[in-house]
């Protein structure tokens, strides 16, 4: 009687191990989870969705060594962002909610200076080239044909008695600006750390809008500037237009 319990029960233990080397068997077998469940929720960022050559462009690159093209090009859909300052009709809605937003934060933000046509920005450089000379001029101003400024996509945002001046970098009104900025679509397009790749030294004052899908991305991936992000030349090197 127990030698028929004892072998029932190594039978029973037989069976169960049996059963469990099977599972584990299974299990190992198995294909892995898939992943591609997961990827089609993943969005790759397109970088060819705009030009980064036509003026026109939200993510037009104009730097030294890209001139815009053609050199006397003007926007056609320029609205007033106050202070008697113009930008493209998308940026200056947006750059007016971001307004909106820092005075509901108890911030007070102006546009000191929004597009500057080709003959704007031959006035603002050579202005400059006179009173410093053009070593020091080019580190802070676009030669005429080469300024952001000229595609109605950049603002220069001061706040109170700090305009176009590094105290707006200090200012909490300049620090709300610096760090919200992106979730309107605007970039602070010229830093210290940054100068080579953009060929200025550092405007805390000096947003460029380049909408929120790649403001985003930046901000999320942490790129500081256009050039970096879509691996195209800059610095301090005039490049002559062709
Ligand atoms: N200050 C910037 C670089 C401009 O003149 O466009
Ligand atoms: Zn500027």
């Amino acid at each position: 009687m127990q030698r028929t319990r004892l072998l029932l029960i190594t039978g029973l233990v037989t069976v169960a191990l049996a059963a469990g080397l099977a599972l584990h068997a299974q299990h190992t077998n198995a294909p892995a989870p898939s992943s591609s469940k997961t990827n089609t929720h993943q969005t790759s960022f397109d970088k060819t969705k705009y030009s980064t050559t036509d003026p026109a462009s939200l993510w037009a690159i104009v730097n030294k060594q890209h001139p815009i093209n053609p050199q006397t090009y003007a926007p056609t859909d320029l609205t007033s962002v106050g202070n008697s300052q113009l930008m493209r009709a998308e940026a200056a809605a947006a750059l007016s909610q971001m307004f909106a937003d820092a005075k509901t934060a108890g911030y007070t933000l102006v546009a000191d200076s929004g597009y500057r046509s080709y003959s704007d920005q031959v006035a603002a450089y050579g202005s400059l080239v006179k009173a410093y000379g053009q070593t020091y001029a080019d580190t802070v101003s676009a030669r005429p044909g080469y300024s952001e400024h000229q595609t109605g996509w950049a603002v220069d945002i001061g706040s109170g008695n700090c305009n176009v001046a590094d105290c707006f970098g200090t200012l909490p009104a300049g620090k709300w600006a610096q760090t919200n900025a992106w979730k309107y679509g605007f970039i602070l397009r010229y830093t210290q750390a940054d100068s080579a790749a953009t060929g200025y030294s550092a405007e805390a004052w000096h947003f460029r809008y380049v909408g929120t899908s790649l403001s985003t991305e930046l901000h999320k991936e942490n790129i500081p500037t256009l050039e970096q992000f879509f691996n195209v030349s800059g610095g301090a090197t005039y490049k002559p237009v062709s």
